[in-house]
């Protein structure tokens, strides 16, 4: 940290401090607000959605009707979830191996979650960035505590960290290059990738069908094989690799260039590590978290080194949301449970329990080509499409995804699961594979 930011800082304390004192901005009556999970709150019938449900049926309907039709959703109409079960409005029981797309880490309606999101609604849910609060500040502190990072920026959404990691790369380049006319503002991306539908984060996500309608995306992207270090060395990029990630690291540093690591989906846990690259000791500049990190409340992060961050002036970015208290005051309370050691121990635990029995249990079945992965991120590659898998799944009351090219079953579960849960889930995977078959015969 620099002199004069930590002048900056400290001045700005000191100044919050005094008006504090010197105008009482209390209420006399005022007494800290206690974490309250009976907080006295009474349903309005007049508004209350749970007080009159839906059927499926109408709800489906409705969205049909009046939300923009971008996304194509399996015919389930979710109400309310506990731990790693969730339950529709009819009331049926699904055991949920989605977590939401790797956000509900700690899984659904977790105590502690619930306890800090209620007091920090009780208190102060939002304030602009124009003033601190404690929550962000302290989450900012924790962050830097556990990685490689100096300094965070927060944002409300992962295509909105990618975002705001482009603009931080650019204005390093800018910074760095300051006697330049021109500094360099190209982006190198790899195959098979995903990292958001904004337009900068688009401009780098491989997938044309995600890309091509939106054309012209954010210019100066090269794609590269994904694992191929030679081609990194080529100027030009399958697999993560120790190999892989350390000739990327040393291409960057030859080149002058940032490495830019999207741990939005693989980060916080998910892997076994806290974060997936600490398994290969490859560490980037800049790293993207979003999905998991308050538990299913809107966040985003961006991590950066002390090198990046000099660069970055007041108002080179920013976010109305972004940050708030109510939603810092959840992270902190996601990050400290499952930064926890034993707590990472058991995800390491559960995720090769939970291949290994995918890998014992589907090893028979023709349309299966590889089970992998790390952690509680699972994938099931098969030959074939694996939507009709998905839709056999659900019917049976268990909910995963695709991934890749649909033809990849994606298991991301709360890292909670109980090994009695895996087992379940493995059983209703297996009572579902002839599905394959029938597809693929008619
Ligand atoms: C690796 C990765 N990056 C970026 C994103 C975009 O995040 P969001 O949907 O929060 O914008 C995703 C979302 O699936 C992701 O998996």
């Amino acid at each position: 940290m620099s002199c004069s930011t930590l002048f900056t800082l400290k001045t700005s304390l000191f100044a919050s401090a005094a008006v504090n004192r010197s105008f009482n901005l209390r209420p006399t009556n005022y007494s800290l607000p206690t974490a309250s999970l009976n907080v006295d709150v009474h349903s309005n019938p007049k508004t209350s959605l749970h007080e009159n449900p839906k059927k499926s049926s109408e709800v489906i309907a409705d969205e049909k009707k009046f939300v923009v039709g971008t996304y194509a959703r399996a015919p389930v109409v979710l109400a309310s979830g506990k731990g790693c079960k969730v339950y529709d409005v009819e009331g049926r029981e699904y055991l949920d191996l989605t977590s939401g797309i790797a956000v509900n880490a700690l899984g659904h309606g977790d105590p502690d979650w619930v306890r800090a999101v209620t007091e920090q609604a009780n208190v102060l849910a939002h304030v602009s960035n124009i003033y601190y609060s404690v929550p962000q500040v302290e989450l900012a502190k924790r962050l830097v505590a556990l990685s490689f990072a100096d300094r965070v920026f927060f944002s409300n959404s992962g295509t909105e960290a990618n975002e705001a990691a482009i603009k931080f790369a650019r204005k390093f380049q800018r910074y760095s290059h300051s006697d330049e006319k021109l500094s360099p503002m190209e982006f190198i991306a790899f195959t098979n990738c995903f990292h958001g539908r904004t337009m900068g984060a688009l401009a780098l996500t491989s997938k044309e069908n995600y890309r091509s309608p939106f054309e012209p995306v954010m210019p100066g992207v090269t794609f590269l094989e994904y694992g191929n270090a030679q081609a990194v060395r080529e100027g030009g990029i399958y697999s993560a690799t120790k190999e892989f990630l350390q000739s990327l690291r040393t291409a960057c540093d030859n080149a002058g260039s940032l490495l830019i690591f999207d741990e939005i989906q693989c980060g916080l846990g998910r892997s076994g590590y806290l974060w997936a690259h600490e398994a290969y000791g490859v560490y980037p500049d800049i790293m993207t978290l979003a999905k998991p990190l308050a538990g299913g409340l809107p966040i985003g992060a961006v991590l950066v080194t002390e090198k990046v961050a000099r660069a970055i002036n007041f108002g080179d970015h920013g976010s109305t949301f972004a940050g708030n208290p109510l939603v810092c005051s959840a992270a902190i309370t996601v990050l400290d449970k499952i930064s926890s050691p034993a707590f990472l121990a058991s995800v390491s635990e559960k995720g090769r329990y939970f291949k290994d029995l995918l890998v014992k249990k589907l090893g028979g079945y023709s349309h299966v080509r590889e089970v992998r992965g790390s952690g509680l991120i699972i994938g099931i590659e098969l030959d074939i499409s694996a939507s009709p898998l998905v839709d056999a799944c659900q019917q049976l009351g268990l909910l995963i995804l695709t991934a890749g090219k649909g033809n990849v079953v994606r298991i991301v579960p709360p890292l909670i699961i109980s090994t009695q849960e895996i087992d379940r889930a493995v059983e209703i995977l297996i009572d579902c594979m002839p599905v394959l078959d029938q597809v693929s015969t008619n």
